[in-house]
Parts: structure tokens; sequence; C-alpha cells
């Protein structure tokens, strides 16, 4: 191999900026992307370009935060209290998201959201072309950043640009409705390669392409004049090892063992998700609602701890959603709830790394039930982290893990009964059954690790990079 630069470009670094009394503290962010390639090792030199999720318009204070994050080579975005509005919550998360996530009554459409997303898909590009070099790799994630890869191609032809989308991208009927589908799909166009986590989105891409652009598409190709786009599939992971380690670090050790000395010998089903309408909570608490009113034996025995990290608090959607889900646990925990029991333990907060370990390392039961999901890592995560006992993975086919872990107890999440069945299966589940299914997911997880998936994805750029090389 030899030395090679690449530059990440993505909304989200994988550190988030918060202000103390005094000054800025650096955090991990939540979401997969930001987790998944914050753990990132690859033999390369990165460097990152992203908003550090923080809103400042003081420029001492933007210094202090970029040279606070320049010793990590992340390279700040800073972004307007309007572009956040218009930018983030606007296009990224109130036009493409729900339109992705098959959510199309959710989808708005303004003017002022396309304008912004233009003008802040230029601003990343200004801020990238700084750090970009003829003959780097430049690699563009995810659907707030669609333009980008044309407007990079546009100014440094030279460089090997890909992209990758780490949220599902729709079947054409639904894409179709999107105004600016034409210029969207130019834009991801700029890209030498396209990355999706299954061959559905892919397909699903190449038909829109296909259909919008009228261009000649092969099964994984799309054939522009003077170049060819490549379009594959690659399933991220985790980094395995550091969950598989993790319940052997002393601090994780410590905060298991309180946990378990809190709960007894109750049965802990958990679930982990940022607070989103995509994620299925409410269809998951009416499941563990119905099961507790069919199965009265379970009840004082079995509660769902229950992880909602606030996300996109100021799109309405959310906060709605928010409320519905403080109605629905208030209620259940109302009708039944003892002096010593509480069915529904509610954390509306994000964890640290060590406290999320432990939390999977305690749990008999990880119920997750997404609505759709690009992929859904904390699935991955939760089977990882087993190595002190076993567990049950519940897992939506809708989320694109499924097409993994075909061992989980797959369900339906529209299906409230079939929710229900699935925890009964799993409460009931012998040992034995649990260390069979948890041993064939974890071979899987263990070899398709985050380093893998990245690396595939540089290694196939670069075979087209050589491809073209040669051809044109
Ligand atoms: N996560 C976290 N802190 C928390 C809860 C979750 O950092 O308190 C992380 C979790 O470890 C996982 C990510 O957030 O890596 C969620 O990724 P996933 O793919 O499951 O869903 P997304 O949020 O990307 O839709
Ligand atoms: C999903 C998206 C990411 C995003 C993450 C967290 O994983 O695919 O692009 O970073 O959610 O959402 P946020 O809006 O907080 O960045």
């Amino acid at each position: 191999s030899y030395f090679m630069k690449i530059l990440i470009i993505a909304n989200r670094l994988p550190v988030k900026i918060e202000r103390t009394d005094d000054s800025f503290i650096v955090k991990r962010s939540e979401g997969g992307l930001a987790t998944g390639l914050g753990s990132l090792e690859i033999d390369a030199e990165m460097h990152w370009v992203g908003w550090p999720g923080i809103h400042v318009e003081n420029e001492d204070e933007k210094r202090e935060i970029t040279e606070k994050l320049a010793a990590l080579n992340y390279h700040p975005v800073f972004l307007t209290g309007e572009e956040i509005e218009t930018y983030y919550e606007g296009y990224s998360n109130s036009t493409i998201w729900p339109l992705c996530h098959y959510f199309f009554s959710y989808v708005q459409y303004k003017a002022e959201y396309w304008e912004a997303y233009r003008r802040v898909n230029g601003l990343f590009c200004e801020e990238a072309l700084n750090f970009i070099d003829d003959n780097d790799i430049v690699w563009i994630h995810d659907y707030q950043l669609m333009l980008l890869p044309k407007k990079i191609r546009d100014n440094r032809p030279n460089v090997m640009i890909g992209y990758f989308h780490h949220i599902p991208f729709p079947s054409y009927e639904l894409f179709r409705v999107l105004p600016e589908r034409e210029e969207v799909l130019k834009g991801l166009l700029g890209a030498d390669l396209i990355g999706f986590h299954t061959h559905d989105y892919m397909r699903h891409f190449i038909s829109a392409v296909y259909r919008v652009l009228d261009l000649n598409c092969n099964l994984d190709e799309i054939c522009l004049q003077d170049r060819i786009v490549h379009v594959d599939a690659f399933p991220m992971g985790i980094n395995y090892e550091q969950y598989h380690q993790a319940t052997s670090l002393p601090e994780v050790k410590k905060i298991s063992k309180r946990l378990i000395e809190e709960l007894g010998d109750q049965t802990i089903i958990l679930s982990v998700d940022r607070l989103d309408y995509s994620k299925g909570i409410l269809h998951r608490l009416e499941g563990f609602a119905n099961f507790l009113e069919n199965h009265p034996e379970y009840h004082k025995k079995v509660s769902l701890a229950m992880i909602v990290v606030p996300s996109r608090d100021a799109v309405e959607r959310y906060a709605d959603l928010k409320t519905q889900i403080d109605q629905s646990i208030g209620k259940i925990n109302g009708i039944y709830s003892t002096l010593g029991w509480t069915p529904v333990y509610y954390f509306y907060q994000s964890f640290p790394f060590n406290e999320l370990v432990a939390l999977y390392d305690i749990a008999d039961i990880a119920l997750v039930t997404p609505l759709r999901d690009g992929m859904n890592l904390v699935a991955k995560e939760y089977l990882a982290t087993k190595n002190r006992k076993p567990g049950v993975l519940i897992l939506s086919e809708m989320a694109g893990a499924a097409n993994e872990l075909t061992d989980a107890i797959i369900i339906n999440p529209n299906d409230t009964q079939e929710i229900e069945s699935a925890l009964l299966q799993a409460l009931t589940m012998p040992g034995k059954e649990q260390r069979l299914r948890l041993r064939n997911m974890q071979k899987r997880i263990s070899t398709q690790t985050v380093r893998k998936w990245a690396n595939d994805f540089i290694a196939e750029l670069l075979h087209i990079n050589r491809q073209n090389n040669e051809i044109f």
C-alpha cells in the first residue's frame, strides 16, 4: 500500500462541542454515522470536515473551537441559526429524512429549505477545498450533502470522490415526488462510487436515476458521457472488538454490578434509539403494553428499559412524538406499576459509552423495532457486547441490519401481536438456543467490521480510478 490522504465530509463530526460555564467541551456524537466513522482505524491520513453540533456566532469562540478540533484533524463548518433551521431541520430533516423513511405525509416542501440546502452544500464545498490536493480521496457521507459530490468534482476534477448514503433510498414511486429530484440525483452522480447499506436501496437508486435522468444504467453502473459511476452495497459494521472487550473494563464491570444489584433478578428488555418516528418507539410500547395485559404471570418479573436520546427536537414532528411517548409510558406505568416494580424505565438522555455497554451487558433481550432504518448499529452493538451471558435480539425486518442478522427473532413492527409473541419467545428461549443464535451472528459481525466496510469502499474506489485511467 502507499500513502493516502482521505478527506471525510459529513454534516456531523464524530464529536460535538458543548458549552460549559466558561469554555467548551468535546463529547462523542450520537447516531450511527458518527459513532461508526468515529471508531474507524485505517491506514491513511484522515481529515474531517463537518458541523460541530453547536450554534456559535462569536468569532473568538469559533476560533477557540476550531483550534480545539484541529488537534483531532477535525475542521468545523459553522452554521448560522437560520441555516440550522432551513438546511438542517428543514430540507435535511423535514423533507429528505421523512421521504427516505417512507413517512410520505410528513414531507414538507418549502422553497427556502431547498435554497438553504444548496447554499450550505456550497459552504461545505468551500471549506473542504482548503484540504483537498490532487490524488486525494474525498469521501462524502449522507443525505445532508447530496449536492456535494458534483460541487467537489466541478472544482477538483482529478480527485477520487466517494459518497455513502446511510439511510434507506426509497422506491422510485416515492422519490419521484421530490420537486428537486433531478438536481439531487445529478449532485450525487458527481461521485465515482456511490454506496448503500443494502442491495434494495441500491436498486431503488438506480431505478430513480434511470427514470428521472433517462441515463444508461446497468445493475451496478451508470454511464455518463465522460465517465462511469459505480454503485454498490456495503453493509456498515461496528468496531466489534471495542464492544466485545468492553465488559472486561473495570469501569464497565462496576456499572454492571451496580445495575444488577439495583434490579435484582428482574428480566430486562432494553431498547436504545434517538427520539425518531422512524424507530417505531410507540409501536414497541404498544406491543409491550399488550404483552403485560395478556401475560400477568410476567408482572413484577420483566421491565422495559427504554433509552431515548434527544434528537432534532426543534423539528415539530419530533417534539410531537416526545409528547406521545411521555403519555404512552405514563399510561403503562400508571396501570401496572406496584411499589416495588416499574414496568418501563424511561431515560430521555444520552449515555456515555461505558454506561451504554453496561446496559447491553445486563440486558436479557434487546427490542429493536424501527419502521424503517438504513442499518441500525444498536442491534450489532448489543450482540457484540454479549460475552458474559447470552441475550436475545428481537429485530424489525425493516432495519437494514435484518439482512445480516437472520438469527434474530425477526418481526414486523406494525404487527403489535407479533411483538408480543416475539417477547414471549425470547423470554422462554432455552440458553442453548440463545448461545447458538448469538454465536452465528457474532461470527458475522466480528468479520464485517466498520474497518472492513471502510477498507472495502476505499479499495473499490481506488480500483475504479485505475480502470478509468486506463479507459479514458
Ligand atoms: N448512542 C450513543 N449514546 C446513547 C445512545 C446511543 O452514542 O446514549 C449511539 C449508539 O451506540 C449507536 C448510535 O448512537 O452507535 C445509533 O446508531 P443507529 O445506527 O442504531 O441509529 P441512528 O441514530 O444512526 O439512526
Ligand atoms: C442518522 C443519520 C446521520 C445522523 C444521525 C444523527 O444516523 O444517518 O447522518 O448524523 O442520524 O442525527 P443528527 O441529526 O443528530 O446528526
